[in-house]
């Protein structure tokens, strides 16, 4: 199977989580937007959706679902996301599409967190993918000193030459190198710093269900 198809099937996967009747919260990604497409089938069945992103709402928009501002939204049974990294314990790293702040936002409402993820993305140690962090702009350079001092290598991600802008209107400094034994702390630890937005690591409150998919078909991970 390829990736896309692995990615599908996880997509399909998810929609037995979609509770009737509620607002789904929907991730951001090449994952989460075969999740959309799967949604758009039951369309009739759901009250709307919370996007975590401009992409995904414009997306969930074009199927004709009912995008809500998260405002409106005191509960959500489900928030289903890809990752760019998870362990087998269900932490983290998230941001590789730049949504990671809404993603953490609409993340922290919903009741539990399922995780779509191609079966590459499962790894027992977090941190070869690089760990994107939210920035606001002015503080570039402070925070990209703080960040090489907890020993990685801070670098500005570029879109076009330029600077990448998220949705929010901030830059996202993407940590190399890291090899991430505590998430929960380094999470901790890089959230304390005075700029930084949002950090990339989803440990404090990590995924309650990964759906991963595999050769052998779709592994449900609980934690
Ligand atoms: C976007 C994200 C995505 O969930 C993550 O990058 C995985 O993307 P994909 O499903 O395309 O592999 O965190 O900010």
């Amino acid at each position: 199977m390829t990736q896309d198809e692995l990615k599908q099937a996880v997509a399909q996967a998810a929609i037995q989580y979609v509770v009737e009747d509620s607002i789904v919260g929907v991730g951001t990604g090449s994952t989460a937007n075969f999740f959309i497409d799967e949604l758009a089938k039951i369309k009739h069945k759901i009250k709307g959706a919370v996007a975590s992103s401009e992409a995904t709402a414009a997306r969930l928009r074009g199927h004709g679902i009912s995008v809500f501002d998260l405002n409106e939204v005191s509960a959500m049974p489900v928030y289903i996301d890809g990752a760019d990294e998870i362990t087998p314990q269900g932490a983290m790293i998230k941001g590789g599409g730049a949504a990671l702040t809404r993603e953490k936002i609409v993340a922290s409402v919903a009741d539990k967190f399922i995780c779509i993820a191609d079966g590459s993305k499962l790894v027992d140690l977090l941190g070869k993918f690089p760990l994107p962090i939210e920035v606001i702009p002015m503080a570039q350079a402070v925070v990209m000193r703080k960040l090489n001092a907890l020993g990685g290598a801070a670098h500005l991600r570029l879109k076009d030459g330029q600077p990448l802008l998220t949705d929010n209107g901030n830059i996202i400094i993407d940590v190399h190198g890291l090899q991430i034994t505590d998430p929960v702390a380094l999470e901790a630890a890089m959230n304390n710093i005075v700029g930084v937005v949002t950090v990339g690591l989803f440990a404090k409150q990590g995924a309650n269900v990964c759906l991963l998919g595999t050769a052998g078909g779709v592994k449900t991970l609980t934690f």
